[in-house]
């Protein structure tokens, strides 16, 4: 038996509440002696019991199964590109950049088809991302997954994912974005065949929505526009399997049931998705644009104030209206590490070489910007007219902390060797 319950509940972080059957969430408390249907309850928290009320995320499960009944875990084998090993190796100061991540030759499903390209910190210091590609071609078919390191945050950037999670169905396209929290199980089924994107894994404090300051109580992304779905679950048994990451290592388990037998939920804790073309997208209409935190969608706060572990930040369509200005993204260095994704079209600052399903990687201090076309054309534009994007969905995963990229990363054959070549073409100007 299988709900086929589609649907979602809007709003971010909300005391949400479902029920795939009637009756199935208890009235008025968590556990009672006996729940509805013979379910099992169990609370899955994924901040501390004593976090303070605004910052507490905690879900009730009513399940046919507890978490609990599997069989021993031994290492996983399965999914060799996925790791987390950060530590080892010289850092270059160079700028990087790939292409797209190849097909794979003989079929992967979304786990097997995960390949980490860089990272920090991890589980054990509760800080720090990892950044993974995928490129899948076939459903994870009896194997479900969690990763109790962090949650996970998808970008698809080719096809379409279904993510049956334990809480409900995230059905996720090129364009959207996706949070499975840490710690839920799920499998990504492919309705298009294959699917390549992006992902980001948040060791540190929660993804949640940025104040706003002076912008005021309205836009950028807005807490409405974010959807959880309603309750779903599979009372199927079989040969299946569990895959856990954890302290950086993958795990497998024989599992006799399906782990998506959650018929029932309440709470705060689960997994939404984020439409990123309503992003209310702010900037200059005067001269001069902007940092780049003004396109802020997530992000995990770090101990510092305004210093976050992990910014996500999206370069969506827009107007570019800035008088007296150079209306690209200028030249910089950060304290940041910038990694970049592109989910289609064209970015503004690069004419050529970045291209969709590929990625760039600028860690702290290394110089950056518009590649030599980009800056020749926009330092002669014509700024009495405005400039409109439109086909464009560029995004970024920054962090506070160095992204260690991975000797695979570094070492594969679809990074792009004469990277540093977009920029030879800079002439000087001086004196003018
Ligand atoms: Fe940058």
């Amino acid at each position: 038996m299988t709900t086929q319950s589609k649907g979602y509940q809007t709003g971010f972080g909300n005391e949400f509440a479902s029920e795939a059957l009637p009756g199935a969430l208890p009235v008025g408390q968590n556990s009672p002696q006996r729940c509805a249907y013979g379910l099992y309850n169990e609370q899955l928290s994924g901040t501390a019991f004593t976090a303070p009320r605004h910052a507490n995320r905690r879900s009730w499960l009513y399940r046919i199964r507890p978490a609990a009944m599997h069989g021993p875990f031994s290492a996983f084998a399965g999914a060799p590109q996925l790791h987390g090993r950060f530590d080892g190796g010289p850092v270059p100061p160079d700028q990087l950049r790939w292409d797209p991540l190849p097909w794979p030759e003989a079929p992967r499903d979304f786990l097997e088809g995960l390949f980490t390209m860089a990272g920090c910190g991890g589980p054990e210091a509760g800080s720090g991302i990892a950044v993974h590609l995928y490129a899948a071609t076939r459903d994870m078919d009896g194997r479900y997954f969690y990763d109790a390191d962090a949650e996970l945050l998808l970008v698809p950037q080719e096809g379409r994912l279904v993510v049956a999670t334990e809480l409900g169905v995230l059905e996720l396209a090129p364009g959207q974005i996706g949070v499975v929290p840490r710690g839920v199980r799920f499998a990504v089924r492919l309705p298009d065949g294959r699917a390549r994107g992006y992902v980001c894994e948040n060791f540190g404090a929660l993804l949640k929505l940025p104040d706003l300051g002076p912008i005021g109580s309205n836009g950028l992304a807005n807490p409405r526009d974010f959807e959880t779905p309603v309750a779903a679950f599979e009372d199927r048994e079989g040969a299946f399997e569990l895959v856990a990451k954890f302290q950086g290592a993958l795990w497998r388990a024989d599992i006799g049931h399906s782990p998506l037998d959650v018929v029932a939920w309440h709470g705060n804790y689960a997994p939404y998705r984020y439409d990123l073309a309503r992003f209310n997208t702010i900037g200059s209409i005067s001269f001069d644009h902007p940092d780049p935190s003004i396109f802020l969608v997530l992000h995990s706060p770090s101990d510092t104030p305004g210093t976050s572990n992990m910014d996500f930040v999206i370069f969506p369509p827009r107007w570019l209206v800035a008088q007296h200005t150079f209306r690209p993204p200028w030249f910089h260095r950060n304290v940041a590490s910038e990694f970049m994704g592109l989910v289609h079209g064209a970015y503004d600052a690069k004419a050529e070489g970045f291209v969709p399903g590929g990625s760039s990687l600028h860690n702290g201090m290394i110089g950056h910007g518009p590649d030599a076309e980009t800056f020749e054309r926009a330092s002669r534009a014509d700024l009495s007219q405005p400039d409109v994007i439109r086909d464009t969905m560029a995004f970024m995963f920054e962090s506070r902390h160095v992204l260690r990229p991975t000797a695979q990363a570094l070492q594969a054959p679809w990074r792009q060797r004469g990277y540093q070549a977009c920029w030879a073409g800079l002439r000087k100007h001086f004196p003018g």
